[in-house]
């Protein structure tokens, strides 16, 4: 395997490009940024001149044809992760992208299908996947103490959006699409595929709502996503329970809490499995805290190996799978089942 940095090629210079990925090729040895490319001229020689690029573009064929890339990364609105993902994987690159990976479903899954017709590997970017604080929560989830998993809540808690903000998708879509396929794709990666949901909305005159969501996970196990967009501040919680009689917390990806069952009961820590709390080093900033630097790396490793990490543009069509099973259910008024990607 070669040591060198993986050739990337960024699309898009816009907010969530500039603030949270393009920062992490500063300290990444493992990518390589040779070129960036945006629409807006101003924004792509910027980001070259901000984050080290050697050339930036315009146009992205133009950059896929100039360019000696081995990987492309893409993030901007979700009809662009559609189109620009369809001509970095007709040019046969590993693509690594921001969710959602397209608007529709049905688009999502044809880029899966593409990548896996010509065995590309791809990563979507739901970030918190690569929290250290969610990998820690996993890793706890997998041990004797904590025993076998029998509820998960994901929660997902926003400030600003509403509940029907866009008139040329179904109602609460571009919500699920940007905000709650989070909440969904942690639940998935902690425990396992989500196979039936009964949802219920609420939503004030304000357009602010919530969503209480049971979730049924084919390891047997049960679990809530509970949703809202109507906070004072984002809040992401995830919250756990196992048949070991343990007890798993981690509240903005930065506080973790363990309770293993104590033989003697009440608060007390058992001998040999102490209760831990877990707090980001001082260093530890708010990409790599939230993932964004890990997952980057992970698709650096993944690009060397040639073996997928996650999760794949797969993953992210059965997220949004998940979503829509969670609209027909709000619709409805009954639990549906999901279909498989
Ligand atoms: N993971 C998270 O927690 C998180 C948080 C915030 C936003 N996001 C995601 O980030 C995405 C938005 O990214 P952004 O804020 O950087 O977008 P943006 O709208 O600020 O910028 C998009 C840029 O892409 C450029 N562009 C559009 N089409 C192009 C093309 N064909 N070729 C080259 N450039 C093109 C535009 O000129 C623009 O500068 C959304 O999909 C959202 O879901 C994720």
């Amino acid at each position: 395997m070669s040591d060198e940095p993986v050739r990337i090629g960024f699309v898009g210079c816009g907010r969530q490009a500039s603030a949270s990925w393009y920062p992490n090729f500063a300290t990444l040895p493992e990518l390589d940024l040779r070129a960036c490319c945006d629409l807006q001229a101003s924004l792509a020689e910027r980001n070259a001149r901000f984050f080290g690029a050697k050339r930036w573009y315009t146009n992205l064929a133009d950059m896929l044809e100039k360019e000696d890339l081995e990987a492309a990364m893409v993030v901007g609105p979700p009809d662009m992760h559609f189109a620009c993902g369809k001509q970095v994987l007709a040019a046969g690159l590993p693509l690594m992208m921001e969710k959602p990976p397209a608007r529709l479903t049905a688009h999502a899954r044809e880029l899966a299908d593409m990548a896996e017709a010509r065995g590309l590997i791809t990563q979507i970017g739901h970030n918190m996947r690569h929290a250290p604080g969610v990998r820690k929560f996993r890793a706890l989830m997998a041990t004797p103490a904590f025993g076998k998993l029998l509820f998960l809540e994901s929660r997902y808690f926003m400030p600003s959006p509403m509940w029907s903000e866009r008139a040329d998708c179904r109602e609460g879509w571009q919500y699920m699409i940007f905000q709650a396929t989070h909440a969904v794709d942690l639940a998935r990666f902690l425990a396992g595929e989500i196979t039936r949901v009964y949802a219920d909305l609420s939503v004030g005159q304000s357009g602010r709502f919530a969503i209480a969501c049971t979730a049924h996970f084919d390891s047997g196990a049960t679990g809530v996503i509970t949703l809202a967009g109507c906070t004072p501040n984002w809040t992401c919680k995830i919250e756990a329970t196992g048949d070991a009689r343990a007890h798993l917390r981690l509240v903005n990806l930065h506080t973790l809490d363990f309770e293993p069952h104590s033989p003697e009961g009440g608060y007390q820590p058992s001998p040999g499995i102490p209760s831990q709390s877990y707090s980001p080093a001082v260093r530890d900033n708010a990409e790599k805290r939230g993932g964004y630097w890990g997952q980057m790396q992970a698709f650096a490793r993944a690009v060397r190996k040639g073996e997928a990490d996650s999760p794949t543009l797969r993953d992210a069509c059965q997220a949004m799978g998940v979503c829509e099973a969670i609209c027909n259910s709000i619709e409805r008024k009954a639990a549906v089942d999901v279909e498989h990607a």
